[in-house]
């Protein structure tokens, strides 16, 4: 095998390598990151919620007590005013959701489906859980989900929550004495999910990832080509020569121009030793013929 392709396949192996083991590396971290970033989105999303809930019950619900005598107003209720507000969020951002599943809910668009009741059973079974994350695939395209457990922790919920007997009326006028009674204190009724698209930050991180492999790629090419040209220039085509002078002096051709190197390296030194010995054989020669 000639040298230029042991070297060439050697640059070759540790070319494909070099690119694998940075591939890998460079992959984990973005996609680590771009995970981050979804997960500090869906965090926010859900402080938001959260605040928008406690708005509600701490500074509108307190001025609108009397009015729920007359007619009963959903803007008094937390749960309500953070699904509004979401569900305004979502006109912009549709692939963003967030629900307040409940098993039994009071309003029916609360009711948890399929897989939010998985999750809801997941916090109703273990007490001790209190958030849930995970992925699924939705119609448009994977999404990410926190989900936190609603849990009854409040006796006062239960006036309206409990029994029909026990809320207001206008409360039964509205919703109907079908749905959203028989919670228990303590009792774990549903789950807060946020969901948000996984697809924009993992586009991302895939678009960094191939710019980045590339941008190596074309480097390490660069430099194979370098160090082929070096290699050519320094080595094979002196080497070469020289072996072609060796040759034909072995073969009798003693009169042949001697190859000249100037230079100092290790193919010089052999160059001159190379000259030496051919001078030395015809000396030889000479003495032999005379
Ligand atoms: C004044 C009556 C009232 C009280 C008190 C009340 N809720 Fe509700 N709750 C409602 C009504 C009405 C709805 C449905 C609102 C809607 O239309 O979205 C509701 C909805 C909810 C929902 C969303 C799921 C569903 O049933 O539609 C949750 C969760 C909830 N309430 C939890 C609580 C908790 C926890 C408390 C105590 C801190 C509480 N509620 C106190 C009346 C009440």
């Amino acid at each position: 095998m000639k040298l230029l392709l042991k070297f060439n396949l050697i640059f070759l192996l540790i070319f494909a390598g070099g690119l694998a083991a940075i591939g890998q590396v460079s992959w984990t971290l973005l996609e680590r990151n771009a995970r981050d970033e979804i997960a500090q989105s869906a965090g926010l999303l859900m402080d938001a919620a959260l605040a928008t809930r406690s708005y509600t019950q701490g500074q509108i619900a307190p001025l609108l007590q009397t009015q729920l005598k007359y007619t009963f107003l959903p803007q008094t209720i937390a749960a309500y005013s953070a699904t509004e507000v979401f569900n305004d969020v979502r006109k912009k951002h549709p692939e963003y959701a967030y629900k307040e599943a409940v098993l039994n809910p009071t309003n029916p668009r609360d009711r948890a489906v399929e897989w939010e009741a998985d999750i809801v059973n997941q916090f109703r079974n273990n007490k001790d859980t209190a958030e849930i994350i995970g992925d699924r695939d939705t119609p448009t395209g994977r999404s990410f989900y926190i989900a936190r457990p609603l849990r009854i922790s409040n006796p006062a919920c239960l006036q309206c929550h409990s029994t029909v007997e026990a809320a207001p009326p206008t409360l039964i006028e509205r919703y109907g004495p079908a749905n959203g009674f028989g919670w228990q204190l303590n009792e774990t009724i549903g789950a807060q999910i946020i969901s948000v698209p996984t697809k924009v930050p993992l586009d991302r991180a895939q678009k960094a990832f191939n710019l980045f492999m590339t941008s190596t790629g074309t480097v390490f090419v660069a430099i194979g080509i370098m160090l082929n040209v070096m290699l050519w220039l320094l080595v094979i085509r002196p080497v070469g020569k020289l072996s072609t002078f060796a040759d034909r002096v072995s073969l009798g051709e003693l009169e042949i121009p001697e190859y000249k190197r100037t230079s100092n390296d290790e193919i010089g030194v052999l160059a001159r030793s190379i000259g030496r010995m051919r001078t030395s054989m015809v000396q030889a020669m000479k003495m032999l013929d005379s």
